[in-house]
């Protein structure tokens, strides 16, 4: 290949989530292809992508029936923003589909680009719905830590993680943040399933109390974690959140932005959990990731705050030149109706099993402390070898990293995330390549586990 530089110093390009140090020297892996569940690098390597890149491509890397909508779209108009009383059919038709499939009561929908976009935004709107309903003081967000919901100033300090809040500087003082859910990992010795619900939900009511509780607004959830490393909540936690939410007007918002679109075995993870949000934000799957949109969806009661107020305004202040983008819109409308003609949430049901099997199948291994697995998602907890699932421990030093790396020799992408790998497979993938990535993964395990020195 022409571009493959022997000698390779990257003087110009920054990556995110990288050492930027080891960059300069360092070819970054560089994929040029993409096939279903696999994507193929510079030198025509294969890889399973088992985290759907960030979660996202739903549909896999090569759907055709995805590029005729953006070409079509393209010829007929290629841009037109939808604000100043403007939009395009595909952006009213996505909006109506959404709201159709929404679980809230009278949703209304409007677009953005990134999933931090979606998420800010909403924030804004809140703001504005409690400052013109004369609560201008309710401005602070509560999440759980380790949660991740975007990149922007107000969202990274919303996310918990001090990596994200400190490095940068960033302000935290509306953001107000609770344990994250584990069950069982996180409940006390002998605690049963309902005491730990009852106790995060008492939680929640003490940081409320402390902050004031007319100065909270929100509280923004993930149905399931995803980036703090794939925990699951116990039984019963949203309805015990909700009713503290409740019992104080304070909203709760919930980020289908990686569960949305069938990945927990049902459209919406606020389904598969039965959460009854007040809004909710969408991205990933919505367009396979094809191209760049976001939808913000509230319900018929939180809109009707907005459109009364704006009516008093004349108008609602905000947009964006790419948000609803036109070409997005359209393949997003695609990927509902592929979603539909195929099946794809009846697909990730039945293949739920042998995803379940895969993951339960790797618990034995020296390096293995734990997995957990929820509809298409797993988690793998590392360990050192002959630590013992009990210990546990935050000190698997390198592991993660090197699992990675030995996954990247065995063909496979995984994400390592604090003491875990994250799985995320695009939706699409059949039972012999689930079994097919299990493989690579277990040699890859096996390949670190060999590089060990044994203890003497
Ligand atoms: C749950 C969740 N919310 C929001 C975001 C932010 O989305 P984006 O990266 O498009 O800004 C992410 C990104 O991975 C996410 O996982």
């Amino acid at each position: 290949m022409a571009h493959l530089q022997q000698n390779y110093r990257n003087d110009s390009l920054m990556l995110g989530f990288s050492d930027l140090k080891r960059l300069r020297s360092k070819r970054p892996l560089v994929l040029t292809a993409g096939r279903g569940i696999k994507v193929f690098d510079e030198r025509g390597r294969d890889y399973i992508e088992a985290v759907s890149s960030f979660y996202c491509v739903a549909l896999g890397y090569s759907d055709e029936e995805l590029i005729e909508p953006a070409i079509t779209q393209m010829r007929a108009l290629p841009m037109y923003p939808s604000a100043i009383d403007r939009t395009v059919p595909a952006v009213m038709e996505l909006a109506e589909r959404l709201a159709a499939l929404s679980p809230m009561p009278r949703t209304h929908v409007t677009f953005a680009t990134t999933g931090s976009e979606a998420n800010d935004h909403l924030i804004k709107f809140i703001w504005y719905a409690n400052g013109f309903s004369g609560q201008p003081r309710r401005r602070k967000i509560i999440s759980r830590w380790s949660s991740y919901h975007g990149s922007t100033v107000q969202l990274t300090g919303l996310g918990g993680g001090s990596d994200l809040h400190r490095s940068f500087a960033v302000p935290t003082d509306e953001c107000l943040h609770v344990s994250h859910p584990n069950w069982p990992g996180g409940a006390q010795p002998g605690e049963s399933e309902a005491a730990y619900g009852d106790r995060l939900a008492a939680e929640l009511k003490a940081v409320i109390e402390e902050a004031g509780p007319d100065t909270v607004a929100a509280l923004f959830a993930e149905p399931v974690s995803v980036s703090a490393g794939m925990y699951v909540p116990p039984a019963g936690y949203f309805a015990k959140m909700k009713a503290v939410l409740d019992s104080y007007g304070i909203l709760l918002v919930v980020d289908e932005v990686v569960t949305g679109f069938g990945r927990t075995g049902q459209f919406w993870g606020t389904q598969t959990l039965d959460i009854k949000p007040d809004c909710m934000t969408s991205l990933k799957a919505l367009s396979s990731t094809y191209q760049p949109i976001s939808a913000i969806m509230m319900s018929g009661e939180f809109y009707d705050r907005l459109e009364h107020d704006s009516n008093e305004k004349g108008w609602f202040a905000h947009g964006g030149t790419y948000h609803a983008h036109p070409v997005a819109a359209a393949v997003a409308l695609k990927t509902i109706e592929i979603y539909e003609r195929r099946d794809i949430v009846g697909h990730v049901r039945a293949i739920m099993p042998a995803w379940q099997r895969g993951l339960a199948a790797l618990n034995g291994h020296p390096l293995v402390a734990a997995t957990r697995c929820f509809g298409l998602l797993g988690a793998v907890q590392l360990q050192q070898p002959g630590e013992g699932a009990a210990a546990a421990s935050l000190q698997v030093g390198r592991l993660p990293a090197q699992v990675y790396q030995a996954g990247l020799d065995a063909g496979l992408i995984v994400r390592p995330l604090a003491n875990c790998l994250v799985l995320s497979p695009p939706l699409i993938i059949t039972k012999p390549e689930i079994e097919e990535l299990f493989s690579r993964l277990t040699r890859a395990l096996d390949r670190v586990l060999g590089s060990i020195p044994t203890l003497p």
